[in-house]
């Protein structure tokens, strides 16, 4: 798609995002075979995610969205003016640009693996607020957090809301949080992060939110299929694969996988895999947090002066912390 005239080129990609195949194939291959929830977003999994967002089932998106519009002014303080806000899976902008009026960032740096979601997202973004520079990045931030020199050093916040966090497993989002203290300014409270995480609670809550009625989550699990047969060229048949979401209170996740209607046979240039009736591909760990799980993290990569809002039944919280 040719880029919107508005918005500045963006940043060259993640050498893994141009050349993707490898990284799936070898997931593909695996015993327990898996494809990283990253690949959920083409154009039309992007899309399907702002509709998960408006099921009655998907709480995150409108209690994260209230605790926003509750605490603005409080998180505003925390924050400080002027900041540098580097959106990270910004997806439709909408939850940065809800905290513009209040937080009033120098510079919005709006991060996405979607490339043209991003960038039509940024274009309608630009409009709305022209004053504001925007810099659009479309990369995969799993891979690296080194940004341009064109993303402003100073008052970095690095917002990280959705929960998205809890796409990785303990150990890698402690090891990304790292990553992120590390891309802000050296001194202490030159820079943070704003991030929201949903809470631990009842399972029949958080199984409805991933398996909701009328099949918007099975399609955006089910439609990974269809964008990596796109990037690695197998020939995946969406419907001989069945949506599975369940809640793993052992390891507090909820886990979605892709489950085998029949006995198939999935082949890719060079390489095939036979998958059994029932046999499962893991697409999406979804961790679940504790208030003490949230500090520890924090303090563990590097941050300080945490401070948390929840929503009244606390069944999501949004914390601001410094650099230490
Ligand atoms: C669950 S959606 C959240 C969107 C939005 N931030 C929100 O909270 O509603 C995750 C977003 O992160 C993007 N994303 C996922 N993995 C990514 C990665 N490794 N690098 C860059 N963007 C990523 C997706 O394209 C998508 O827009």
């Amino acid at each position: 798609m040719a880029q919107p005239a508005l918005i500045p080129s963006p940043w060259e990609a993640a050498p893994e995002a141009r050349a993707p195949h490898a990284e799936l194939l070898v997931g593909l291959a695996a015993r327990e075979a898996v494809i990283s929830p990253k690949y959920f977003y083409d154009p039309l999994g992007s899309k399907l995610f702002e509709a998960i967002c408006a099921l009655p089932e998907y709480y995150p998106t409108r209690t994260e969205a209230a605790i926003f519009a509750a605490h603005q002014e409080a998180i505003a303080a925390a924050v400080g003016q002027s900041c540098t806000l580097i959106d990270l899976g910004a997806g439709n902008c909408v939850k940065a640009a809800s905290l513009f009026d209040a937080l009033r960032p120098r510079q919005y740096v709006p991060v996405d693996i979607s490339t043209d979601f991003l960038h039509q997202s940024v274009a309608g973004l630009q409009k709305r607020f022209p004053q504001l520079p925007m810099l659009p990045l479309a990369m995969d931030f799993s891979a690296t957090l080194a940004l341009p020199e064109t993303v402003d050093a100073q008052r970095r916040l690095f917002f990280y809301p959705g929960s998205s966090l809890g796409n990785f497993d303990p150990a890698q989002a402690l090891d990304f949080l790292r990553r992120v203290r590390a891309a802000l300014p050296v001194g202490p409270g030159e820079g943070g992060i704003l991030i929201g995480l949903d809470l631990v609670k009842d399972a029949r809550v958080l199984e409805a939110a991933y398996d909701d009625a009328i099949g918007v989550t099975a399609a955006f699990n089910l439609n990974v299929l269809n964008h990596v047969n796109a990037l690695a060229g197998t020939d995946f048949a969406p419907r001989d694969w069945r949506h599975v979401a369940f809640y793993n209170a052992r390891q507090q996740r909820i886990e979605m996988h892709l489950e085998a209607r029949r006995d198939l046979i999935v082949r890719w240039p060079g390489g095939r895999r036979t998958f059994h009736q029932g046999e499962r591909i893991h697409t999406e760990y979804s961790h679940k947090f504790t208030e003490q799980d949230i500090l520890g993290l924090l303090e563990e990569a590097g941050f300080g002066n945490c401070r948390m809002w929840f929503d009244e039944r606390r069944w999501f919280a949004v914390c601001h912390a410094q650099a230490r």
